[in-house]
């Protein structure tokens, strides 16, 4: 038994998905009127962009990506639309079908969020999300498209903790909600899908671990003086780490310790409504550094401390900041509205370079090095996997 779950990790980790196609990827809201679908799909060509997350994505947008061959991921924001897919499944049936036929299906949809951090922002509206959850995916089934992640997309909120990791927990606060979501999800094999700000950390201050190199992925993950979670010996070097193996931490405390993850949104702002101080260089500065090592800190390393073997995809937010008429209807101008990585007229705000460098794994994600039992397991999964040929 030993052995086979040896050879299915060893296995997993000889066939790990390749860096190559980048992990990293940009969010946009379709709806933003400063979004022009020709322009658009030229920038993110140009700019050698591998994956977009399309919010609120409409079949003009959909069908004006064919061809470009960048991974797509959509998120479903608009109320009334989460709404309608969510008690409607005629809807929802006609919904999917629409997206996917205006792609002629020659466009790659690789996930579906149906809800953005609900479960904090409009609790009331989660039963209807999850319900909407369901009917996408058997929408999708119905389409013979059972390969499309259909998730919900969380905030961190929900966790409490952030250093050490391994002693993250969900918030009682929002448990009865999470069990309930956690559920469907493992029931379809799907990841989990949630936003993570190491901004949002640092801000607040209150998390020692989380200082602005910490923030900033500027620690080397060989300096002695590293932070290192006392109850695991794992090593951290970075904010986004930490917040990460945090939420598989609280994952697995809830029950669910194999659960994939997918990380829908990070950013630095190129603006503060509630912080003066910065000039607009320094600001587009701290952005265009945080974004760029986000680019070449995810491609380059195998996994999390944690999990060091699974590579786990990242969405900018985003391309533009987002139109401050909409987001005023909907709810307060934070921060989190001004992350676009480009100006509202595509100007580049800062250099940015998208292409991947493979790099190979460093097994034990920085710690000690392989340990003996993991070498014996690979050469036994080895020639197991020799023998069954
Ligand atoms: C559900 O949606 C379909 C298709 O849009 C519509 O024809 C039907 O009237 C809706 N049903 C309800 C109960 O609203
Ligand atoms: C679609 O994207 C996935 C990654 O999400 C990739 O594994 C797959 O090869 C892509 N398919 C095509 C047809 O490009
Ligand atoms: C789903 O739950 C089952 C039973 O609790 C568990 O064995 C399995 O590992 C879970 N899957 C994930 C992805 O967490
Ligand atoms: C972009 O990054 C790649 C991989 O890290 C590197 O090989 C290349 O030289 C960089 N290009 C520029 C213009 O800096």
């Amino acid at each position: 038994m030993e052995i086979f779950l040896c050879l299915a990790v060893s296995l997993l980790f000889l066939f790990r998905p390749s860096t190559g196609q980048g992990l990293v990827g940009v969010s946009l809201r379709a709806t933003n009127h400063y979004i022009e679908q020709g322009k658009t799909i030229e920038l993110i060509n140009m700019m050698k962009i591998p994956r977009v997350r399309v919010i609120d994505p409409t079949t003009e947008f959909i069908s004006s990506l064919i061809g470009s061959g960048v991974i797509v991921s959509l998120s479903v924001e608009d109320e009334d639309t989460l709404t309608l897919i969510g008690t409607n499944k005629t809807a929802a049936c006609d919904y999917v079908r629409n997206l996917i036929a205006s792609s002629g299906r020659s466009v790659n949809i690789s996930s579906i969020s149906i809800g953005d951090e609900i479960i904090v922002k409009k609790p009331k509206l989660i039963k209807t999300v999850l319900k909407g959850v369901e009917n996408v995916r058997e929408s999708l089934e119905g389409l013979g498209l059972p390969g499309v992640v259909v998730s919900t997309s969380h905030s961190y909120d929900m966790i409490d903790g952030v250093f050490p990791p391994s002693a993250s927990t969900f918030s009682p606060k929002y448990l009865s909600e999470i069990t309930t979501a956690l559920k469907i999800l493992n029931r379809t094999n799907t990841p989990f899908q949630i936003e993570l700000y190491p901004y949002e950390i640092y801000k607040a201050g209150k998390v020692a671990e989380a200082n602005i190199k910490y923030t900033m992925f500027e620690v080397d993950v060989k300096d002695e003086s590293i932070y290192i979670d006392p109850a695991t010996g794992l090593r951290y070097a970075s904010v986004l780490d930490m917040m990460i193996d945090s939420t598989f931490s609280a994952l697995a405390k809830a029950g669910y310790g194999n659960m994939g993850l997918e990380i829908t949104g990070t950013g630095w702002p190129n603006w503060n409504p509630d912080i003066d101080g910065l000039t607009t260089e320094e600001n587009d500065f701290m952005s265009g550094e945080y974004n760029q090592r986000v680019i070449n800190f995810v491609n380059s390393r195998p996994g999390t401390p944690l999990r060091p073997y699974e590579s786990i995809s990242v969405y900018l937010n985003g391309l533009v900041n987002d139109d401050p008429v909409e987001a005023s209807s909907e709810t307060a101008i934070t921060y989190r509205s001004f992350m676009g990585i480009v100006t509202n007229y595509f100007k580049h705000r800062y250099n940015m370079n998208w292409s991947v460098v493979k790099v190979p794994p460093v097994i034990g994600g920085g710690a000690a090095g392989p340990s003996a039992t993991f070498f014996l397991c690979f050469f036994l999964s080895i020639f197991f996997f020799f023998l069954l040929l």
